[in-house]
């Protein structure tokens, strides 16, 4: 017998798909990138140049990283705009997740396209004017400048502070969602793995932006 899927279905199914993979894989990839800046701007600028040499790096770009993200954002402020928030008569933690989950990925929306304009590309006015992947070798010193600007290090605290949970929070999604977590024992133990693995990246991402503005990031010595 042939089963129809719906065009919503797929839809929802490819947005949770890509939210883990490839956003979720290159969230990783890029705080580790990122934490190269803690043993210092040497070693951060070699990083950039690295992966600037990767082959077709520019299609890499573009089909692994912006075309999934722009569907993702797009499809997610969609799926914000439908929300049916009942918290004032379900206040419970779940439901609360379900708003801060949308929250935090309207926050993500300015703050992704803040952060690509400013560093990927240096086209936001008034701010740095030199793309970091086209002049690897200032990669360090161009970050460093930005972020000794207080408001533009809140924004950066704020945008990683979102990022972390709502990937954090994605994960416990998919994996329920996608059948992976059955049953409450499991999904609560997933939640608490969830709750671990966001606490770590929170860490590591506030670390490494730290190391652009204090030599060895939140505690000096401790790699
Ligand atoms: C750029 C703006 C973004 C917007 C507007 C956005 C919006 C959303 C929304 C509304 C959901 C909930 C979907 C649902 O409950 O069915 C969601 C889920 C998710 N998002 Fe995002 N998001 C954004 C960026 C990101 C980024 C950068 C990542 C990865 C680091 C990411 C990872 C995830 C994951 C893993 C889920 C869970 C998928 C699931 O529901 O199974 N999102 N997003």
């Amino acid at each position: 017998m042939a089963i129809r899927l719906s065009r919503t279905f797929i839809l929802r199914k490819l947005h949770q798909l890509s939210g883990i993979m490839p956003l979720g894989i290159f969230l990783l990839e890029h705080f580790y990138t990122n934490s190269k800046a803690l043993s210092g701007p040497a070693d951060f600028n070699h990083a950039v140049t690295d992966l600037q040499s990767i082959p077709y790096i520019l299609y890499v770009e573009i089909c692994g990283i912006f075309i999934p993200l722009i569907y993702h954002a797009v499809y997610g402020l969609v799926i914000t705009v439908e929300a049916r928030p009942n918290n004032l008569y379900y206040p419970y933690a779940r439901n609360w997740f379900y708003i801060i989950q949308r929250v935090t990925g309207f926050i993500l929306f300015f703050f992704i396209a803040f952060h690509v304009l400013n560093f990927r590309f240096g086209l936001v006015p008034g701010l740095n004017r030199l793309s970091v992947a086209d002049n690897p070798t200032q990669a360090f010193e161009i970050v460093s400048r930005e972020f000794h600007m207080a408001w533009v290090f809140i924004v950066y605290l704020v945008g990683i502070t979102a990022t972390v949970w709502h990937l954090a929070n994605g994960i416990w999604l998919f994996v329920v969602d996608w059948g992976i977590a059955i049953g409450e024992r499991a999904q609560r133990m997933t939640g608490y793995a969830c709750i671990a693995i966001g606490l770590l990246l929170l860490v590591v991402g506030v670390n490494a932006a730290v190391a652009f503005i204090r030599p060895g990031g939140l505690i000096p010595g401790i790699l």
